[in-house]
């Protein structure tokens, strides 16, 4: 009985890191909520560095563009939670993992910036 309980919490164990462990592609991230994410964008202050339109900025230090982000949803959240750099942290008591899904949607519904091609006056 004894050994069958060990075996038991072994297996919840191996679950377990075997759903840490696999990687979140920005396909199976969760639906988030472009409106809220956008609400949280700006009250949050992610803004003031990455610009409005998630265009990115040097005014406080090289900001990467974020909109349309290549990054899988793991990865952008493994930014907020411990930063590379220079960019403050953001634990979970300031932003869920609900909320960094909706900002996660919101960045990635931003266009981005425009092909050259794409400008009338640039191909005249
Ligand atoms: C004080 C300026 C500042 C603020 C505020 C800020 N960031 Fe950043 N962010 C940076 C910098 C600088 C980097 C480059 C990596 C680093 O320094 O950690 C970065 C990197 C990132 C990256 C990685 C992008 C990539 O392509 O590598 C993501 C994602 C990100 N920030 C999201 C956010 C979100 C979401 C918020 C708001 C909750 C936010 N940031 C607030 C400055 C900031």
């Amino acid at each position: 009985m004894k050994k069958f309980a060990i075996f038991a919490r072994a297996a919840v164990v191996v679950a377990a890191a075997a759903a840490m462990s696999a990687p979140v592609l920005a396909q199976d991230a969760p639906k988030g909520d472009t409106a809220h994410g956008k609400q949280i964008f700006l009250s949050l202050g992610c803004f003031t560095c990455h610009g409005r339109s998630g265009q990115g900025g040097a005014l406080n230090g090289p900001a990467p563009i974020l909109a349309q982000t290549a990054l899988p949803f793991d990865a952008f959240k493994g930014q907020l939670r411990s930063p590379s750099n220079d960019m403050p942290a953001y634990s979970e008591v300031l932003v869920s993992d609900k909320d960094v899904a909706d900002i996660y949607a919101f960045v990635e519904s931003l266009p981005g910036p425009r092909s050259p091609k794409d400008i009338p006056i640039l191909n005249n």
